[in-house]
């Protein structure tokens, strides 16, 4: 048996539930379509899954826009539905981490609109954040919404509220002790369902600086060339963490939550992941990193050094809901399929995102029409958004919707041309990625264990060693690397004897 906290080297699977795969033939993946898909989850081999939020919501922001955090949207089920998901999940030894969102909730959301309802300076307004003009009669600063356009909307009392994502999604005023005590009620009541854990959306925005002061005036430029910015990872959001890991280390069974947070340098990011606060937090600079040895490897040991500065894992991820699938960003499969081998070799904890093994490329081509993210709408179609990493998964058949549904609608349409790409398709065929990732997950349960060193190498190839002696070795290219014995996985054929171009190996 190992000691071992099971999520410091857990692989967690990103499920986008709304994409993954629908059980009532409304083209709206489910939790009914997911707890009848646990068994392919269980035979791909992942420690965990992760559910993006599933809670009543007018889906403006796909559900991160939250109207009751403690029922579920009835397009994707019931609570009966969630436990017996859950339920599934835990029998077949897949754990099961839930998002949320406690940076801002829906504009549906009752305490919202209460506050709409009872003016300004009342109580109700105090869970929020609204603020009169600015003498000019323009919005109370400068802050800008991460989907574009001022993150201020005016109410018909001449008051404005604050969101940093869409006008849907009103901020919550952490200095509240209700907004407090409600999100503390919150995580209790997932966590008396049986929940293993939660994502932390947004997880360093929840304090704003004091004064609201305006960017211009405050805009500092941190190591890493990022913006310090006055609502982004203010040191007041560390004592929210500290009372949430209390409640955590309160239940059996090793509950933890994972943050999404941006910090201007690694050091910063660590902070979240300090002992007393969450257990981990997204690497995206792994995710950011452009295809070279130069900037990977830099990543990887800036990584390893912040997560080791307090003692916490670190994380690894390529793809998921808000990013361009990584066979696109990276330019080819070949990458993808390598990239994938690079990071399930690194110590501590990889996630994935639903698709990826299927080698799945981002849908760049869907109608105006039918698109839904806010980042399309509030940046006037400059920015396609976010809907091509969301179009569901292919199951089976040779066309549309493969298996997904019963009906002939899908929310999102599915591209012809993944036809051959189905996981009944794919599991026929051992050279295929959802093959690759099964090998790839399978060996990982029993090598690649204990810390990182690097091996001596030519400059367009990473090598490294484990404690436990498994190696990895990826072939940036554009030269073959020859390799000395025979591997016991590749992302792609060894061609005379070498590794080519934009090819891993593991020993
Ligand atoms: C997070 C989510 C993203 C969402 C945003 C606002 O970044 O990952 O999908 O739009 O928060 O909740
Ligand atoms: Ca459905």
């Amino acid at each position: 048996m190992d000691a071992r906290p099971w999520w410091r080297t857990a692989v967690i699977y990103e499920i986008y539930v709304r994409s993954f795969a629908d059980s009532n033939g409304d083209g709206i993946g489910d939790l009914g379509g997911l707890r009848e898909r646990l068994p392919y989850l269980r035979d791909l081999g992942v420690d965990a899954i992760w559910l993006t939020p599933f809670y009543r919501s007018p889906m403006v922001d796909g559900g991160y826009d939250v109207a009751d955090y403690r029922a579920v949207d009835p397009r994707v089920g019931t609570l009966q539905d969630f436990d017996a998901m859950l339920h599934t999940a835990h029998a077949l030894g897949i754990r099961v981490i839930i998002d949320i969102v406690p940076n801002h909730s829906s504009s549906q959301h009752p305490w919202f609109v209460a506050a709409l309802q009872a003016g300004p300076g009342s109580p109700a307004r105090d869970r929020y954040i609204f603020r009169p003009s600015a003498p000019d009669g323009g919005p109370p600063n400068d802050w800008e919404s991460v989907f574009g356009g001022s993150a201020w909307t005016q109410v018909d009392d001449g008051e404005w509220y604050l969101h940093l994502f869409d006008a849907a999604q009103p901020d919550f005023n952490w200095n509240n002790d209700e907004v407090r005590a409600e999100f503390e009620s919150i995580l209790r009541f997932w966590l008396d369902r049986g929940v293993d854990g939660f994502r932390v959306d947004v997880a360093h925005g929840l304090v704003k600086a004091p004064g609201l002061p305006s960017v211009g005036h405050s805009a500092q430029i941190g190591l890493l060339g990022r913006a310090e910015l006055p609502y982004f990872d203010q040191d007041g959001v560390h004592e929210i963490y500290r009372s949430w890991r209390k409640i955590l280390d309160s239940y059996p069974g090793q509950r933890i939550a994972v943050a999404e947070a941006w910090a201007s340098t690694p050091e910063r990011l660590a902070r979240y992941i300090a002992p007393d606060e969450l257990h981990q937090a997204f690497n995206f600079d792994f995710l950011d990193a452009e295809w070279s040895p130069h900037a990977l490897r830099a990543v990887i040991d800036n990584s390893l050094a912040a997560a080791g500065l307090v003692g916490a894992p670190t994380t690894w991820v390529l793809s998921n809901h808000d990013k361009q699938r990584h066979v696109t960003r990276l330019g080819s499969l070949a990458r993808a399929r390598a990239a994938a081998l690079l990071m399930l070799a690194l110590p501590g904890s990889a996630y994935l995102y639903q698709g990826e093994e299927l080698g799945l490329a981002e849908v760049l081509d869907l109608p105006d029409g039918v698109r839904e993210d806010p980042v399309w709408f509030r940046s006037g179609g400059k920015e396609l958004g976010r809907d091509g990493c969301r179009v569901p998964l292919p199951w089976s058949g040779s066309a549309p919707p493969f298996g997904f549904t019963t009906s002939e609608h899908t929310w999102l349409p599915m591209p012809a041309s993944w036809a051959g790409l189905t996981v009944a398709d794919q599991s026929a065929d051992p050279e295929s990625t959802l093959s690759l990732y099964r090998a790839a997950l399978a060996i990982r349960r029993t090598a690649f264990t204990g810390g990182l060193t690097w091996l001596d190498s030519p400059p367009q190839v990473l090598a490294f060693a484990r404690d436990d002696g498994s190696r990895c070795v990826v072939n940036f290219g554009p030269e073959p690397y020859p390799v000395d014995s025979q591997p016991r996985l590749t992302s792609g054929p060894l061609r005379d004897g070498a590794l080519p171009a934009d090819t891993a190996a593991w020993w």
